[in-house]
């Protein structure tokens, strides 16, 4: 079922159905999309350029504003090329044409990755084998059978979940010529330092990766990217259709985008803020017995052991208190309704309070009661 639509959203709270709420949902992480200079440099980018690049960066559709940000994001996540592209749908597709442009002619695809990178493989014409959820040993069984040159694929943080991908295994075990792809829309602007994505946080050698991410979520932007050696990214520039035939971002998100970046650089506080508050919403769901939530994603699916209809009645609970705690019923998720609540670095105190005050009270099946406490 298609979500309420919201009418009016600032970083943390949104109106809809007539009524303000605070949100604990979606994937602003940093609060980007509505930080005060982006939105300024937006507004800047609208008289320079109007709305739209209105053709393919091949032909007349390429701007100053798209070379900066490709040069930009290059720079922050430490890889030696980036091409842009119009979203994150389409540089999973970019990324995998190119590779079977230069000879890749299997994909080994974690069974839970997100459904663009099957449709990606698919559509760049490679055999598709799935491995076990974040089963590195089975990956390396599945990549056995096939011919090199090969690419093993997957979400380096999974949105359902949060859950994170074993990278740095899967990597060690490609063969000589094989490829990782990370799909890391969840993990830039999430993990490593200040935000530069799971490639930072794991030290992973830039040789044989392959990076896609979204601008749309943590950068609260719009558009796509892939990153990774010049030499692959001449091969996606020259070979794939998915840049080549389609017209890239609006120049106004191209620009927001370059301040976004800027601004992580910036304020190192806000990825550190991003860190305590998932910290602090992971440590308000294990006084209520869930111990399995990772901290260092602002990801936390979730149902305590409740039933779809309690689940219901404590979403209810925190609307007419004024939370929104988002529940979902989206694929790759720990049960088919689960709470899939996000924090950002742009949550204060008072409203992380809020939530503590909505969830603190639950009980959950899992969770002994303090001694002398009555159910
Ligand atoms: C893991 C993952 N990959 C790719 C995409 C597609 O990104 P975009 O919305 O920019 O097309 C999404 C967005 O929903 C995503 O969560």
């Amino acid at each position: 079922m298609t979500a309420p639509p919201l009418d009016t959203s600032t970083a943390t709270t949104a109106t809809l159905r007539g009524r303000e709420v605070i949100v604990f949902g979606g994937c602003n992480y940093l609060g980007l999309a509505q930080h005060p200079s982006v939105l300024a440099a937006a507004t800047a980018a609208l008289n320079n350029y109007g709305l739209s690049a209105s053709a393919s960066r091949e032909t007349t559709g390429n701007t100053s504003a798209h070379q900066d940000l490709e040069r930009a994001l290059t720079e922050f996540c430490g890889f030696e090329s980036g091409l842009l592209v119009p979203d994150g749908y389409i540089a999973n597709l970019a990324a995998l044409q190119a590779l079977a442009a230069s000879g890749c002619s299997a994909a080994v695809l974690d069974e839970r990755a997100h459904p663009s990178l099957a449709d990606a493989a698919r559509m760049a014409g490679l055999e598709l084998h799935r491995f076990r959820h974040l089963d590195t040993g089975h990956a390396a069984q599945c990549l056995e059978r096939l011919k090199p040159r090969a690419v093993v694929i997957t979400d380096s943080v999974f949105a359902a979940d949060g859950a994170i991908a074993p990278s740095t295994d899967l990597h060690a075990m490609l063969r000589p010529e094989d490829v990782l792809l990370l799909d890391d829309c969840h993990g830039f602007c999430v993990l490593g330092n200040q935000g530069r994505g799971t490639a930072d946080a794991f030290a992973l050698s830039r040789d044989r990766l392959v990076v896609t991410t979204t601008l749309a979520k943590g950068l609260g932007c719009a558009g796509g990217v892939v990153l990774g050696t010049q030499s692959l990214i001449e091969t996606c520039r020259r070979n794939s259709t998915a840049y080549i035939c389609t017209t890239p971002a609006s120049p106004i998100l191209t620009v927001a985008a370059i301040e976004a970046v800027r601004v992580m650089q910036r304020h190192a506080e806000l990825h550190e803020s991003l860190c305590a508050n998932s910290n602090r919403v992971a440590a308000l769901l294990r006084s209520i017995g869930d111990h399995t939530q990772d901290p260092r994603t602002p990801i936390f699916a979730f149902t305590l052991g409740l039933s779809a209809e309690t689940l219901r009645e404590i979403h209810q609970r925190a609307w007419d208190q004024g939370v929104w705690l988002p529940l979902v019923e989206y694929p790759g998720g720990p049960a088919p309704v689960y709470f899939r609540l996000s924090v950002s670095a742009a949550h204060t105190p008072d409203q992380i309070d809020k939530l503590t005050a909505v969830l603190g009270s639950v009980q959950s099946p899992t969770c002994p009661l303090p001694s002398g406490a009555k159910p």
